[in-house]
């Protein structure tokens, strides 16, 4: 069988941790670097498709004709970037590693040291990948990943079916040498009915190969 040409088709990735603003002087944050979506930009951009790459806050810079970077700091402005972007799209990959919960207040002046103990009220971010996945037409695709501790695949079908995903990208914290930060992943893809193709540990460049190809393969239809 062909594999589906992916040249010029418009495709949205995002990449990256959100942060979260506290006070002018501090967020919450994770440790995602970024990488798994930079390199998903820059295989989809050599095989001539346009990218979208909505990115948080990274250290990575990504310059290749095909690939427009759109900077976002919050979930919040990283979703309204994605509800632009998406109409246009035939293909949304969300990778990034989006804050679940923003502070309830944003202080105007830095939070001075007081009490022993402080509390922060947080209230919960849109789901980009649920609501990209409530809102997509049957031209369509939408793939999100997971990162699990436990009951890995379990989770991750049912996020699957929940989010309204055609596929999800399922990397595990268990696994020696892959994940947050590293060069590396060991990923497994689930795709509808239980079908599930696993991979073993790779450089992430060579990962996001295989979830392209995996793509075109199964999601993508001529
Ligand atoms: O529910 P969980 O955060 O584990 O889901 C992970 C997937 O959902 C990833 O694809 C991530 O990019 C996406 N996500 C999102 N918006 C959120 C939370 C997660 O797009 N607010």
């Amino acid at each position: 069988m062909a594999r589906i040409d992916i040249k010029g088709i418009q495709v949205l990735i995002t990449a990256g941790p959100t942060y979260e603003k506290l006070d002018p002087v501090r967020f919450i944050g994770n440790y995602s670097t970024g990488k798994m979506g930079y390199a998903l930009a820059e295989v989809l951009a050599n095989l001539g498709a346009q990218v979208h790459l909505v990115s948080g806050p990274v250290q990575l810079s990504l310059k290749h004709p095909n690939v427009q970077v759109y900077a976002v700091e919050s979930a919040l402005e990283m979703y309204d970037a994605c509800v632009q972007l998406f109409p246009k799209c035939q293909l949304a990959i969300m990778s990034a590693a989006v804050a679940d919960y923003r502070p309830a207040h944003r202080a105007d002046n830095k939070i001075k040291k007081q009490a022993d103990t402080l509390q922060i009220d947080l209230v919960k971010n849109p789901d980009i990948l649920a609501h990209l996945g409530a809102i997509k037409t049957s031209e369509q695709i939408v793939v999100g990943f997971a990162l699990e501790t436990e009951n890995e695949l379990e989770n991750a079908t049912q996020k699957l079916i929940k989010k309204r995903a055609d596929a999800i990208v399922l990397n595990s914290l268990r696994d020696p040498g892959s994940g947050f930060g590293s060069d590396n992943n060991k990923i497994s893809i689930i795709l509808p009915k239980g079908v599930i193709f696993e991979f073993p540990l790779k450089d992430k460049h060579s990962v996001a190969k295989d979830i392209i190809e995996c793509i075109q393969d199964h999601l993508l239809h001529s």
